[in-house]
């Protein structure tokens, strides 16, 4: 199987939200002035190649493509991968670094309707980390091919986790304001 995207690792991306990110607040969005430091820093282990570079083309959430995606994981890391070729899921989490950081209340386009950030999976929070169970298909030396992405093409990749159905898996959960939606 190929990969969907060419490897190649890694590009530099700015830590700073850049101009991009900077994609305005909708009618009804609150916003907050951010802290003047941060309590604590990340490294970005590696890159997400995916076939999106526009926004609106991604996935709104992990179970709308099945596209292959490929997580390139700095080589630096590669022995922590020991055992992961064993899994089938993987919880995947990464870094939009597209978003905005400062919005507390949303209107989700697609909603119409104002919620919490913290109610609602947007990329724009305070600490802009996503997450999606991803179906492990292949690993070829310390890049895995996977499916159930919806990120842009090199978007940063900050952990990976093996995904334990006896653990993570809630099947009776609810997400009330999602499942009352007219
Ligand atoms: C709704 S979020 C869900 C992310 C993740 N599955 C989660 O639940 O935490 C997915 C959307 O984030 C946006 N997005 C993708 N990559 C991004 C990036 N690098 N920076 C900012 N926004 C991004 C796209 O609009 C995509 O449809």
């Amino acid at each position: 199987m190929s990969p969907a995207v060419p490897l190649a690792y890694p590009r530099p991306m700015p830590e700073k939200p850049t101009k991009e990110a900077d994609h305005g607040v909708r009618p009804g969005e609150i916003t907050v002035a951010l802290p003047d430091h941060f309590d604590a820093s990340v490294y970005f282990i590696g890159r997400i190649r995916t076939p999106w570079t526009r926004r609106e083309d991604c996935p709104k959430n992990a179970r709308e493509s099945d596209a292959l995606c490929t997580i390139e994981l700095d080589p630096r890391w590669a022995a922590a991968l020991q055992g992961v070729e064993t899994c089938t899921h993987l919880v995947v989490l990464y870094w939009m670094d597209k978003s905005r950081r400062d919005i507390v209340v949303q209107v989700p386009r697609h909603y119409g309707e104002s919620r919490g950030t913290f109610a609602l999976r947007s990329p724009a929070r305070p600490n802009p980390v996503a997450m999606s169970v991803v179906t492990l298909k292949e690993v070829r030396g310390h890049t895995l091919l996977v499916i159930g992405l919806d990120c842009l093409d090199n978007t940063p990749l900050i952990d990976i986790k093996p995904y334990f159905a006896s653990i993570d898996s809630v099947t009776d959960a609810i997400v009330g304001w999602h499942r009352d939606r007219k």
